[in-house]
């Protein structure tokens, strides 16, 4: 499928933001990505073109049912200027997974990978220079049939958008206190927790308002049936160190797979560490959090890289997470995962894509 590249006049082209001041989420390139899906034609008219309102139905499926899906991913600026996406099939690969679990049509990965590296090519100017910041990748696939039964729709858009971003929490890379939630629940077994649609992070929005609004950065999730074991952090998988072990709850079917996660996991056992995939309860943290043999706690995600956790709030009170610090581990495995993306460091594993 050719991606055809329709051209922005210079004088169209956006001003840029103060680097400093990046934050999360809040600019958006000049260029985005657009293919369209229906039964009969299946995907076509792949198209890079300007950064611009979509017109919908207000009968469009994704408005009333909520088929929406998307990924993220990053790009980043390392040396000589070149510029570098991490892991990115594995994203794509995941998306696919989510879009049979959503009844959606599945992306043709290939030329989607082709479109994100034309897509940051003719956009790298937007990839920014400051010390950890990136170019944030968002992939989305949305239902567009016009219809209000309730069923797979035979109509999809698939898109493309990035933007600049520096840390996603307010924190940076200092510790974050998390709430641990024991009111709300995130996924049942048999739901959709494992895949990435836009409903998951819906209902997930008042827990969080409360946590903040308590000082809290995040929740910590606990499973729907017994609200005793460790799920996930709000956008973020849950990493701890008790003793010599690195222990994370296992892909138990209603938690993210997350590809930070995964590498965390690779680099951890690369460097002789035990990890353990395996049920955690909030009990059993709390209590080698008091005996003195839980070392660290951190988050992992795209957006959150290596989110260390200073605190943790559970029924009504908070305890101290390896004395409110940054971990040993958390620090190298941040220095590591930032070392590989940037393309300082050598890449074993074949993680890291040029986009040219
Ligand atoms: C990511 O880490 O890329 C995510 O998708 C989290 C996002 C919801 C902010």
């Amino acid at each position: 499928m050719d991606i055809r590249l329709e051209r922005i006049a210079e004088s169209e082209l956006k001003p840029k933001p103060d680097e400093s001041k990046l934050g999360f989420g809040k600019f958006m390139s000049d260029y985005m990505f657009v293919m369209k899906y229906d039964e009969s034609k299946g995907w076509n008219d792949p198209v890079i073109r300007k950064y611009e309102d979509f017109s919908l139905d207000p009968a469009a499926m994704v408005l009333h049912y909520g088929q929406a899906i998307f990924e993220g991913l990053k790009a980043y600026r390392g040396k000589d200027g070149r510029i570098f996406l991490f892991r990115p099939t594995d994203n794509l690969n995941r998306m696919n997974i989510s879009a049979e679990r959503m009844c959606m049509a599945r992306i043709p990965t290939d030329v989607v990978l082709d479109a994100m590296k034309q897509l940051v090519e003719v956009d790298q100017e937007w990839v920014p220079r400051v010390n950890g910041s990136s170019l944030y990748i968002r992939p989305a696939l949305i239902a567009t049939e016009a219809g209000l039964g309730v069923r797979p729709a035979a109509e999809y858009l698939f898109f493309i958008i990035t933007g600049p971003v520096g840390a996603y929490y307010s924190e940076g890379f200092n510790p974050t206190r998390i709430y641990v939630e024991d009111k709300y629940v995130r996924a049942v077994p048999g739901g959709v927790g494992h895949v990435k649609t836009a409903g998951n992070y819906a209902a997930s929005i008042m827990a969080a308002v409360e946590a903040h609004k308590l000082g809290y950065t995040q929740v910590l999730w606990l499973d729907a049936i017994k609200r005793k074991n460790i799920e996930e952090v709000g956008t973020s998988n849950i990493f701890f160190v008790i003793g010599d072990d690195l222990i994370t709850p296992e892909l138990s079917g209603s938690i993210l797979p997350g590809i930070t996660r995964d590498s965390v996991i690779q680099l951890a056992r690369d460097w002789g560490i035990r990890v353990t995939e395996r049920t955690i309860s909030i009990d059993e943290v709390l209590s080698a959090n008091e005996d003195g043999s839980l070392k660290e706690v951190f988050g992992t995600g795209t957006a959150a890289v290596i989110s260390p956790v200073g605190a943790l709030h559970y029924k009504g009170e908070t305890c101290t997470i390896g004395g409110g610090k940054t971990g040993e581990l958390s620090q190298r495995l941040f220095d590591e995962l930032q070392a590989i993306q940037y393309g300082f460091q050598e890449d074993p594993h074949n993680w890291v894509v040029k986009t040219t």
